[in-house]
């Protein structure tokens, strides 16, 4: 260990009671004897805890069917989400919206992203307004065990095949090991072939076999040097899937103006797509602190950040880049229609 790994030790140590979840940058995290004694799935059982205790405070957010469909699979879907003239004036404006998106390539697979902060709705109304319907907001508070805003985007995923490499996202994967929320209102119908969202159903249900499978695969993190496993998001096969009783994943073909809001520290992935596709959908993602005891501000309502955290947030990240304090994952591309295949 280097001095410098010495005097971090504390703040290494404190992130504990954080979503910090990474077995490589963290070495309390990732310590082999911390988690012989059984660390991570002590972290697990009590954020699984901590999500309960907060959920059961938001029951009244979001209708019994909704709350029923949650607790059974760990995703809920609605469909004809929006009023159809709501939905028509959202395609229409998300096509030929031209700006200058943020873009992440992922094998086949590159990602295109801007927000729908309040402040974007003098230019893009409709998908503001569907980005920001009370009845998706209150789902992924629920979903996400967090009573606090998420974060909005126009998010558009264009495969090709040809570009070769494996995308991550395709393998069976949870992304964190608490409660969160992903959500995607889909702009145009989805179909088997069209790189369809996955999800084993009843997968972010943490029992005694879960846990057994989290202290193994916290092992292997420990052991691992850089693989998305020891970043803390943790792979799955299908054997972990007979071992633990679940079923395979269930395939989300979906007609366009469905909504699926999903716990995403349950076990999903995205089909591979062996076409070239174009999928565009208004996107939804809140992750927070997984300790907390949800009776603290959120910082996203204050009255100024709460018309544009995206925008905020994307300030925070370019400073951060130049700073040299993260690498620029999500740089930014020159405008185009958002609806352009042209990618980088
Ligand atoms: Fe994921």
């Amino acid at each position: 260990m280097r001095p410098l790994d010495v005097l971090r030790l504390p703040l290494d140590a404190l992130a504990l009671a954080s979503g910090a979840k990474s077995f490589v940058r963290n070495p309390v995290i990732g310590s082999r004897r911390l988690n012989e004694w059984g660390l991570h799935p002590r972290r697990v059982a009590l954020a699984e805890r901590m999500a309960a205790a907060r959920r059961a405070r938001m029951a009244h957010l979001i209708p019994a069917e909704d709350r029923d469909a949650f607790s059974r699979d760990g995703f809920v879907v609605k469909t004809d989400f929006l009023p159809a003239d709501l939905f028509a004036q959202a395609v229409a404006e998300a096509h030929a919206h031209v700006a200058a998106p943020r873009e992440m390539r992922q094998g086949p697979a590159v990602t295109r992203r801007i927000h729908l902060d309040r402040v974007d709705a003098d230019r893009l109304p409709a998908c503001v307004a569907a980005a920001h319907d009370p009845r998706f907001d209150a789902l992924m508070r629920y979903v996400s065990s967090h009573d606090v805003a998420s974060l909005r985007q126009l998010q558009i995923v264009i495969a090709d095949p040809d570009r070769g490499a494996v995308d991550p996202q395709t393998a069976l994967h949870l992304d964190t090991f608490h409660a969160n929320a992903k959500a995607w209102l889909f702009l145009q119908d989805v179909g088997p072939d069209d790189g369809p969202f996955a999800y084993v159903p009843g997968s972010h249900i943490i029992d005694a076999p879960r846990l057994a499978w989290e202290q193994e695969q916290a092992l292997k993190a420990c052991d691992d040097g850089k693989s998305y496993h020891a970043r803390g998001s943790f792979r799955a096969t299908a054997d972990d899937l007979a071992r633990l009783g679940l079923p395979p994943p269930r395939v989300m073909t979906v007609k366009a103006n469905t909504l699926v809001v999903a716990d995403t520290h349950g076990f999903h992935a995205r089909t591979p797509s062996p076409k070239p596709t174009l999928r565009m959908e208004i996107y939804a993602t809140s992750r927070r602190n997984p300790f907390s005891p949800g009776i603290g501000l959120d910082y996203m309502a204050l009255p100024w950040v709460r018309e544009r955290p995206g925008r905020l947030l994307d300030a925070a990240l370019d400073q951060a880049v130049r700073l040299g304090l993260v690498s620029n994952s999500w740089p930014r591309v020159a405008p185009r229609r958002m609806d352009s295949p042209d990618v980088g």
